[in-house]
């Protein structure tokens, strides 16, 4: 089967409904046409805590400050311009969505309540209670089900990216023009696969935390945007800084999806301790519990070494009870079904892979290195958050992006039908020889060896020797799983498993190129900054 759109968006989270929202306002005789692969809420968005950092307290804050604060996370690999852009264009991106809907909690006078967390000079976090990305996806997609001219269609997996690979011509990193012309799908309702044509595809496939053992991202998480650009012989940028988050709660034997105590807990008086009950956090760093991410995370990381524990805690006993719950009632209420009391006992809490701060390069108006092909939110790489994403800069990130790449495709020329559309020529999905597997079990395990390995060589401390054995196993998953693809008929399971494989490689490989220790890169090895080594780009 076969559909043509104006517009295609493949991702369902802020910045695909955002994007998505924008163009059919201005459009609104054209369809935009959203693919997801889960539910339409199924999406990192609707995980995120703490809030959205903007400045709109210009008493006591400033622009100046946000940016000085990024750039200071992202440890001298920031593109200040972008910064720039982000910071100071945030504040009307938010008011739009609260225009769509969303709902901040507020002070008494009707000022937004503000929290802190690590590496912000000062309280600008505006937040839903610990839910903000439940309320922000559900007012977009509240704003997007009475657009007429969208079309969201859910469980729908998208498999690669339609270029002149796809027509016969041969594709090498340095084709000039490599093209986008639509998505491969897989129906996940049908079970057919189906050749979805657009003269202009957005990804915002959001992040990659599935790569890992313990992670604060949902199931959905698994690259596919990445991985896909990657194989359409798209560049892609700094997949080593993985952020892991300091604070998900720790349950004994979990694997997966984390849940996570928000920094704002932090950020509101909480205080990390180990297994001595000492607040470590001193140690380390004089902005104590609220330094940067990456500075928490590896203090962390050195405490449970040093001690033998799985865990540090998390002591909020000194809180007034009925404050924490008005902040934090979904973190008060989890706590409480894991028989946790945190009025009396302390939570117990380890890093999760979390956030991905490289992606699909991307320029500052959202355009990949493939034309036609834009992207913005998680899955790109914009220049914002350099070696480590400052705390709540992501969502901002996310709805700036999507309002250029807006402006962007608004500005554009109408697309005739012209010759250079290849249209008919592009062939259907070809699964001559492919059966189904026999044994889907195969699959499991290896998505289990891949998140050992990443999270065992490859988490937050890594030297070369962890580097090379990660890659040598993962180059043996590799061979496995294509051969695993060549012979069996797709599957979600399997495609998210090739993605995450090859995600895998992109965060190895950029992390042995890099000689250096930066941000959220620390190898051993080379535990000093080196100038020479910037961006990395595969
Ligand atoms: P997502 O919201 O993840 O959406 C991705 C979409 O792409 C989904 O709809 C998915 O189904 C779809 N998709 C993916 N692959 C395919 C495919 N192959 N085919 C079809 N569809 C596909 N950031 C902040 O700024 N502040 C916070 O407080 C905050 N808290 C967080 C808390 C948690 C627990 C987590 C996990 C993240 C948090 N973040 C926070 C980060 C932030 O939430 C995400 O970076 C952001 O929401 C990503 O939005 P997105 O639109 O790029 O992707
Ligand atoms: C949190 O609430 O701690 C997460 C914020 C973020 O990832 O930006």
């Amino acid at each position: 089967m076969e559909r043509k759109t104006d517009f295609l968006v493949i991702g369902s989270g802020i910045a695909g409904l955002t994007y998505a929202l924008k163009v059919a306002q201005y459009y609104p005789a054209k369809q935009v046409l959203v693919i997801t692969k889960a539910n339409a809420d199924e999406t990192n968005t609707k995980y995120a805590q703490g809030g959205v950092a903007v400045v709109n307290d210009l008493e006591n804050d400033s622009f100046e400050k946000h940016i000085d604060d990024t750039l200071i996370a992202g440890d001298g690999l920031c593109n200040k311009k972008v910064v720039e852009i982000v910071v100071k264009e945030g504040p009307d991106r938010v008011q739009e969505l609260i225009d769509w809907g969303a709902r901040f909690d507020k002070e008494k006078d009707g000022d937004y309540k503000l929290g802190k967390e690590g590496g912000h000079s000062e309280f600008r976090i505006i937040h839903h209670k610990d839910i903000t990305g439940w309320e922000m996806e559900r007012a977009l997609l509240e704003a997007v089900q009475a657009q007429p001219n969208i079309e969201i269609v859910k469980h729908c997996f998208v498999i690669d990216i339609i270029t002149q690979h796809h027509l016969g011509y041969l594709v090498t990193k340095s084709t000039p023009d490599i093209t986008a012309y639509g998505v491969y799908v897989l129906n996940l309702v049908t079970n057919r696969i189906e050749k979805i044509l657009s003269h202009h595809t957005l990804l915002a496939t959001g992040g990659n935390g599935q790569a890992y053992r313990t992670t604060t991202n949902p199931a959905i998480a698994t690259g596919d945007g990445v991985a896909m650009v990657y194989r359409a012989k798209g560049k892609i940028e700094n997949m080593e800084f993985i952020q892991f988050h300091p604070t998900a709660l720790y349950e004994a034997g979990l694997r997966g999806q984390a849940f996570l105590i928000t920094e704002a807990v932090r950020g509101d008086g909480g205080i990390l301790r180990n297994k001595d009950g000492e607040a470590f956090m001193e140690r380390y760093d004089e902005r104590k519990d609220l330094a940067p991410r990456d500075i928490v995370a590896r203090a962390i990381d050195s405490e449970m070494k040093r001690t033998g524990t799985e865990h540090v805690w998390l002591d909020c006993r000194h809180f007034d009870v009925a404050k924490f719950i008005d902040h934090f009632p979904n973190i008060y209420e989890k706590c409480k079904s894991v028989g946790i009391d945190i009025a009396h006992q302390m939570i117990p809490v380890a890093p999760a892979a979390h956030y991905s701060c490289g992606g699909i390069k991307v320029d500052e108006w959202g355009h990949s290195s493939i034309q036609n092909l834009s992207a913005c939110g998680e899955c790109s790489s914009t220049g914002l958050h350099g070696a480590n994403r400052l705390a709540s800069n992501s969502l901002l990130e996310a709805m700036v992006f999507a309002h250029r790449c807006y402006l962007d495709i608004i500005g554009r020329p109408a697309v005739e039908e012209s010759a250079v559309w290849p249209g008919d020529a592009i062939p259907a999905w070809d699964a001559k020889g492919t059966t189904d597997p026999k044994e889907m079990i195969l699959i499991t395990q290896s998505l289990k060896e891949l998140q050992q390995v990443m999270s065992d060589y490859v988490g937050i401390v890594r030297n070369d020797i962890r580097l090379k054995r990660a890659m040598k196993r993962l180059d043996l998953l590799w061979e496995e799983t294509e051969q695993l693809y060549q012979s069996s008929s797709v599957s979600p399971q399997l495609l998210e498993l090739r993605n995450l494989i090859t995600v895998g490689y992109l965060i190895v490989k950029g992390a042995a190129f890099r000689k250096e220790s930066r941000g959220l890169h620390f190898n051993t090895d080379y535990p000093e900054k080196n100038e020479l080594v910037q961006n990395i780009v595969l």
